[in-house]
């Protein structure tokens, strides 16, 4: 899968080119003699989107599709929270290196800050939104509880979606194979003992995670 990197887009969106009409050049006859209707704020803004690269996005995120209007270079994890109001997934780094954005796409955990939308066809992508309820928690959700794993919280829906995908291919992980499994994943409070009690924890409260 073809990546960008988060922190880039965002520059190479804050400095765009200089407009023809920012260039002082005229599009048409009419406009060069000053003689054409100014333009509708429809037809504007048509043609920043366009401008700007953005096209119709279908998306299947936690069994719902969407549709958004987005650059396909725009990173996952950008139109999952700015879009889509699903902000469980987190920006840290920006650069694939800390972990705190991902969610899963088709089962397989994936650094969504670094995962352009336009790559993801048909997948199905789960957000830590999509695992449970208040009600109901996901028995990883009410392990991290149960263990009390979290001191600031940033990393831990990127630390739950790791651990799902690990428990769905390892459904009674051994410790090491726990921290191995997570060792990817930052977390700059020193949680890790906690956040390994409660992916182990899932483990044997659930047979099927
Ligand atoms: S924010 Fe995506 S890996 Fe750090
Ligand atoms: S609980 Fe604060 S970064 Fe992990």
């Amino acid at each position: 899968m073809a990546k960008s990197d988060g922190r880039e887009y965002f520059k190479a969106r804050a400095a765009p080119a200089a407009t023809s009409e920012a260039r002082g050049e005229a599009h048409s006859p009419q406009q060069a003699s000053g003689l054409d209707a100014a333009p509708k704020p429809e037809q504007d803004a048509v043609a920043a989107q366009a401008e700007l690269g953005v096209m119709a996005i279908s998306l299947k995120v936690n069994g719902a599709a969407h549709s958004v209007g987005a650059d396909p270079d725009t990173p996952l994890l950008y139109v999952l929270r700015n879009d889509l109001g699903l902000n469980a997934a987190k920006f840290g780094c920006g650069l694939g290196q800390c972990g705190a954005c991902t969610v899963l796409v088709d089962g397989a955990p994936v650094r969504s800050c670094i995962t352009p939308v336009g790559t993801l066809g048909q997948s199905e992508i789960t957000t830590l939104e999509g695992l449970g309820t208040v009600e109901r928690p996901h028995p990883l959700q009410a392990a991290f509880m149960a263990e009390q794993a979290a001191q600031c919280g940033y990393c831990i829906p990127g630390m739950i979606m790791l651990a799902k995908a690990l428990l769905d291919r390892n459904q009674q992980p051994s410790e090491a194979e726990v921290r191995l499994g997570l060792a990817g994943n930052l977390c700059r409070c020193g949680t890790h003992h906690r956040i390994v009690r409660a992916v182990l924890k899932a483990a044997q409260t659930s047979g099927r995670i």
